[in-house]
């Protein structure tokens, strides 16, 4: 282990235990969604330790209005793709609404899909399955856990409101009862700042961030949103460039080059 993320020689990939000795360390770190190779290897170059298949795949790649259709068939080949196409990240896969909640054993069969079948090197499900959590990580499947807003219970949850307002308490309880259970990691996710905060403090495993303040130990953001693709983004996420803009110029560049005969010039032909 190095003394920053990716601060030795090393050329392998980052580990749980990487993540937990940086919280050990006070180091705070960034963490994107990714459902292909192309931003795969964009973002590991750019020394993101830890790239997630996130269900968010569904309305953010797939056309889909939310994350509940998302299948593990639609999630196996994206993630193989972000496998092969990064380097250094770690990849979690996201365990999609119906494949895991029924029992320990019906997660530990999707999860080893992931395992065997794209190359995973860790699993998220969303809410406390602390039983779940203990089977996996007992048969050698490192688990990220999710609280908060679980997008997968959106209906329950009655649409993508701010938890645990009134009943701090009870999600503090669950972090520490998945903490126990093996968890190697927690997303926050639409959380007051100050109870985020309470939780960073109370676990040994890191908290990672979205629209749960700045006290946690890393955070993570749907890739689009980042790069400016979201025609409107959540108050949550925050745009560092305007790569729609960008790439719509780019294309009608192109498609108005065609039209008038400018492309393809005799840089681009073959005698
Ligand atoms: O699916 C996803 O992208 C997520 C992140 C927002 C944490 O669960």
């Amino acid at each position: 282990m190095s003394t920053t993320l990716y601060g030795g020689a090393s050329h392998r990939r980052v580990t749980i235990l990487d993540l937990r000795a940086a919280k050990v360390r006070g180091e705070k770190w960034p963490m994107l969604t990714s459902y292909e190779q192309i931003t795969a290897s964009i973002f590991d170059e750019a020394q993101i330790p830890v790239l997630l298949v996130g269900d968010s795949a569904g309305n953010n790649f797939l056309g889909e209005e939310n994350t509940i259709p998302v299948t593990v068939d639609d999630l196996i080949p994206l993630t193989r793709a972000v496998v092969r196409g990064s380097a250094r990240a770690m990849v979690v896969a996201d365990l999609p609404f119906g494949s895991y909640e029924a029992s320990p054993e019906q997660a530990l069969t999707t999860a080893t899909r992931f395992f065997k079948e794209a190359g995973a090197m860790a699993v998220k499900l969303e809410g406390a399955h602390i039983a779940t959590v203990e089977k996996l990580t007992s048969s050698g499947i490192p688990v990220m856990a999710h609280l908060g807003l679980t997008p997968q219970s959106l209906h329950q949850l009655g649409g993508y409101r701010v938890q645990g307002r009134t009943d701090g308490d009870a999600m503090l309880e669950a972090a520490l009862a998945l903490e126990k259970a093996g968890a190697f990691a927690l997303v926050l996710e639409l959380v007051p700042a100050e109870l985020a905060a309470r939780i960073t403090a109370a676990l040994s495993i890191p908290t990672i961030g979205i629209g749960a303040g700045a006290q946690c130990d890393a955070q993570v953001l749907v890739w689009t949103d980042m790069a400016g693709f979201t025609a409107n983004p959540p108050k949550l996420a925050k745009a560092y460039r305007n790569l729609r803009q960008e790439l719509l110029a780019a294309t009608q560049e192109f498609a108005s080059e065609v039209r008038t005969g400018a492309f393809p010039t005799e840089a681009q032909s073959f005698h």
